[in-house]
C-alpha cells in the first residue's frame, strides 16, 4: 500500500504523512509518485471548487483502493457535491476537514479567490443565503479544522483490506 497525495498549503500532506505512519507505508507526492508507485494506492487530494485536485491523474496512474478529499467546507451537501464530481464508482470516498488561511493562498489562486469573494458578496446581497454567508466567513476569517482523529475511518478501511 502507498499513500499518494497532492497538497497546496500543507494540510493534505500532514494527513498523508500521518496515515502512512499509521499504516507503516510510504506517503509520496503525486508528481513523484507517477514514475515510482505501483500496486494498491490510497489517494489524498486537496479540494478546490468541490474538486479533488490531482484526482484525474491519480485515477489513470494508480490502482486506487480509496480516495480522500481535504477541504474547509464540511457540510453534508458540500461533501456530496465533491463525491459526485469525483465520480469514483466503486472506490470509497472519505472527507477530511482541512485548514484554510487567505495568507497562505498565492499567485493565480489568490486572484481566483478574489473573484470568488466578490461573487459571494454579490450573491449574499441578492439572496441573503446563510450558507453562502458561511462560505464567505470561512474564506475571510480562516478555518482550522485539521483533525488527526478524522483519519480513523479511512485508516480502518485500509487496514481491513490488508
Ligand atoms: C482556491 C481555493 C478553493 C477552495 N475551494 C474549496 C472547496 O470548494 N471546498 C472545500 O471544502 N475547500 C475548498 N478550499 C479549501 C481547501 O481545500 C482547504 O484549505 C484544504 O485544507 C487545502 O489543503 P492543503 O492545505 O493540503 O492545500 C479551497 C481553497 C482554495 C485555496
Amino acid at each position: 500500500m502507498t499513500i499518494v497525495y497532492r497538497s497546496n498549503a500543507g494540510t493534505t500532506r500532514r494527513y498523508a504523512e500521518l496515515l502512512a505512519k499509521e499504516l507503516s507505508c510510504d506517503a509520496v507526492e503525486l508528481s513523484k509518485a507517477k514514475d515510482s508507485v505501483t500496486g494498491d494506492t490510497v489517494y489524498l487530494g486537496w479540494i478546490m471548487g468541490n474538486e479533488i485536485q490531482g484526482l484525474a491523474e491519480a485515477k489513470t496512474a494508480f490502482d486506487l483502493c480509496a480516495v480522500a478529499g481535504v477541504g474547509m467546507m464540511d457540510s453534508e451537501a458540500d461533501q456530496a457535491k465533491t463525491r459526485e464530481k469525483a465520480a469514483l464508482g466503486e472506490i470509497p470516498f472519505f472527507f477530511l476537514p482541512g485548514d484554510f488561511h487567505m495568507e497562505n493562498v498565492t499567485g493565480m489562486l489568490k486572484l481566483a479567490m478574489g473573484v470568488v469573494r466578490k461573487a459571494l458578496r454579490a450573491e449574499i446581497k441578492k439572496s441573503g443565503d446563510p450558507k453562502i454567508a458561511e462560505t464567505l466567513r470561512r474564506i475571510e476569517e480562516g478555518v482550522d479544522k485539521f483533525d488527526e482523529n478524522a483519519l480513523a475511518p479511512l485508516a480502518d478501511y485500509v487496514r481491513r483490506l490488508e
